[in-house]
């Protein structure tokens, strides 16, 4: 097995453990990793997840290029749904997700990244999306989601040059969140903390914020209004706003 699953509580840790290879993704490994993220998203006990990468190392150091180099057309594009399928999970589950980016997140391991809807670094981390220098380009996302996060101008100079940053730079650029050392408890706190607050609120939250990827934007304000009222109907809103008015701390049911 090469992708572990540990729970404290309702967080989940999701490691990949390659290391051999600094944790790139080959079939088995990609296969394993979106199957357990499938099970993830439906496991109404996990409430938030962090994805790390298993070593000192790296987070992901991308796609297994020995694979790649064997692919014809038709194998690539399969291999770029299997990528993109992990994404989209991490990225619509109804629960936050949290890379902890432990070193090398290159390729394929930026873009699991940026699937995530937070990301947090190590001093050491070193991002990037190097394709462009194997003669291909980002296939599972990088392109969209780079562009998304950081700006278009940013994402072009990165996907087209291929360079690597370091988590300073990822940092001012806005690819990740904040820098810590270590990365795993730094992400398990805020995963902790997520994991206390309403499921409900938290998964509505994450459907709202999402639709900046997709829906027209005024389209999604109505949406927002719409759902907000809505939201009002649940217990867990009535025990939150409850909660505040009389000075104490709220109990969620997931209702
Ligand atoms: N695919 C397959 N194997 C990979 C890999 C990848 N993306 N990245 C690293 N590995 C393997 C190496 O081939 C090496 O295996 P070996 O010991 O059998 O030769 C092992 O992992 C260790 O890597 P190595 O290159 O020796 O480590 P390093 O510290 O010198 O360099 C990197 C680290 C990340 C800079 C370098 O491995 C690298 O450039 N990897 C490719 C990154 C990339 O282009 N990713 C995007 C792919 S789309």
């Amino acid at each position: 097995m090469s992708v572990r699953v540990e729970r404290d509580g309702a967080v989940v840790t999701v490691t990949i453990d390659r290391q051999d290879a600094l944790n790139a993704l080959d079939v088995a490994t990609l296969t394993e990793l979106r199957d357990r993220l499938l099970e993830l998203a439906d496991d109404a006990d996990a409430r938030a997840i962090v994805l790390t990468g298993a070593g000192e190392k790296a987070f992901v150091a991308g796609a297994d290029i020995r694979y790649m180099s064997g692919l014809d057309p038709d194998q690539a594009k399969g291999w770029g749904a299997l990528g993109h399928e992990a994404g989209r999970l991490l990225e619509t589950m109804p629960k936050p997700t949290i890379a902890a980016i432990n070193g090398f997140a290159l390729g394929g391991g930026c873009e699991l990244a940026l699937a995530c809807d937070i990301r947090y670094a190590s001093s050491r981390a070193k991002l990037g999306q190097p394709e462009i220098n194997l003669g291909i380009v980002p296939g599972w996302g990088g392109t969209q989601r780079l562009a998304r996060i950081c700006g278009v101008g940013v994402a072009k100079e990165l996907v087209y040059t291929g360079r690597t940053i370091d988590a300073d730079e990822a940092l001012r650029i806005g690819l990740v969140n904040a820098i810590a050392d270590p990365v795993l408890d730094r992400a398990l706190e805020t995963a902790r903390e997520l994991a206390s607050k309403s499921p409900v609120a938290l998964a509505l939250a994450k459907r709202l914020c999402n639709l900046t990827l997709g829906v027209d934007h005024s389209g999604a304000l109505d949406m927002e209004a719409r759902e907000f009222g809505e939201l009002f109907a649940s217990e867990d809103a009535k025990e939150g706003l409850t909660a505040f008015v009389e000075k104490r701390r709220p109990s969620f049911v997931g209702r």
